[in-house]
């Protein structure tokens, strides 16, 4: 009995996710003025992460109207599907024959599934992964059984997009692998790509064949819903093919309800059925079907002109209280500045990463490694405080 082989004698340990983690640390610490700029969800001047006005009504619009709990489909619901894409392409991109979404579980399902795509299409296929990037990407692609290459994308120390270096990295890329690029607020260092970055960037990905997955989970948050989606825009009016992972989680605050959605554009018709009938069945053979609770409420909120705008106006105070704290953090100390011309919700500090450790226990502010603040997480009454840890351990770009 005890020599036989099981199915588990293969598994071995595996760590604690560092990043969750920190909510289990944030939430034993005694002191009353910690600070929780960890997890990146939403907060409020109020410290909350708030269900959005336009959520709530959503939800009795649906509790009143929804018939039947019985299976979507594998593509989840179409009429949010489609009237997602108006607001992430705009309505004449949207309209394109070539492109075809589905829903997702939140923008990781979406992520998993484009691996899984890239995987069927070319097994040999490397993902390019900027670094750095959010911690989770790498595991995602690595269990869709994609290759992974890291290259430079920005320096903490001096704040700065390391743009040609990774283009000369890129340099090394095959015909068929993908690039993976964050469509704005970049997690985790809010350093975006210029436009004029973008266009050079989607020649290069033509002029290599190569396949851009664009991760856009923070379409709002940046500078509106039409700038925040310019590069996405632009890869989809330039490139043959391109897949676009969506997350719904931080612009309608549905972080739980696992809400996202991904698009696939071919180059022609047939390609684009092909496409979609893989995707379908990589959901059929992941998840099945996605959950519907999310997705309704968006349907629901896009559909309606008022609930539409008051989303709008509602993630709209969320841009502007964040840009808030942006300035005001700007203006406290001058190795601070870079942090007012980066966008979304996060920074990655210019400071040695064993400072994440020592702010920490000296001063009650968790922030994730290498120094990646959530800036949501602060509250105004904060930024003195946090300042005033943080000056000794900032370094001058
Ligand atoms: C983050 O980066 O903090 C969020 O996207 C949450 C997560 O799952 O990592």
């Amino acid at each position: 009995m005890t020599n036989q082989t099981t199915a588990f004698d293969k598994l071995i340990d595996q760590p604690a996710d560092a990043l969750l983690a920190l909510i289990g640390l944030f939430r034993e610490d005694p002191r009353p003025d910690k600070m929780d700029l960890g997890l990146g969800v939403y907060r409020d001047t109020t410290g909350q992460t708030p269900i959005m006005r336009a959520v709530k009504q959503a939800e009795l619009v649906l509790h009143r109207e929804q018939q039947t709990k019985s299976y979507l489909a594998p593509e989840g619901d179409a009429r949010f599907v489609a009237l997602l894409a108006q607001i992430v392409f705009g309505d004449a991109l949207a309209a394109d024959a070539t492109l075809t979404g589905v829903q997702t579980p939140g923008g990781t399902g979406a992520l998993r599934m484009a691996g899984e795509l890239v995987a069927r299409g070319n097994p040999d296929a490397t993902i390019w992964l900027g670094s750095p990037t959010w911690a989770n990407h790498a595991p995602i692609f690595a269990a869709s059984r994609l290759k992974l290459a890291h290259i430079p994308f920005f320096d903490q120390a001096t704040q700065t997009l390391q743009f040609d270096a990774m283009v000369s990295a890129l340099a090394a890329a095959a015909p068929g692998d993908a690039v993976l690029l964050h469509g704005c607020c970049h997690n985790p260092t809010g350093a975006d790509f210029s436009h004029d970055q973008w266009r050079a960037l989607s020649a290069l990905i033509e002029a290599k064949g190569l396949l851009p997955i664009v991760d856009l989970a923070y379409q709002g948050l940046g500078h509106g819903i039409d700038e925040d989606a310019f590069g996405v825009r632009h890869c989809l009016e330039t490139l043959p093919d391109v897949v676009v992972a969506y997350s719904c989680d931080k612009n309608f605050g549905l972080y739980r309800e696992r809400t996202g959605a991904l698009w696939a554009k071919g180059r022609n018709a047939a390609m684009t059925q092909r496409l979609r009938a893989n995707m379908l069945s990589l959901a059929r053979g992941n998840w099945s079907m996605p959950p519907d609770h999310g997705a309704a409420l968006v349907r629901i909120i896009l559909d309606d002109p008022a609930l539409r705008n008051d989303w709008h106006a509602e993630l709209t105070a969320m841009r502007e209280r964040v840009a808030g704290l942006r300035a005001g953090l700007a203006a406290k100390d001058d190795r601070l500045m870079p942090l007012a011309l980066q966008s979304g919700m996060f920074s990655l500090l210019p400071m040695a990463p064993d400072s994440v450790a020592a702010l920490r226990a000296d001063h009650g502010i968790y922030m994730a490694n290498p120094g990646r603040i959530n800036i949501a997480g602060l509250q105004t009454g904060q930024i003195v405080p946090f300042v005033a840890a943080l000056s000794p351990h900032l370094i001058a770009s």
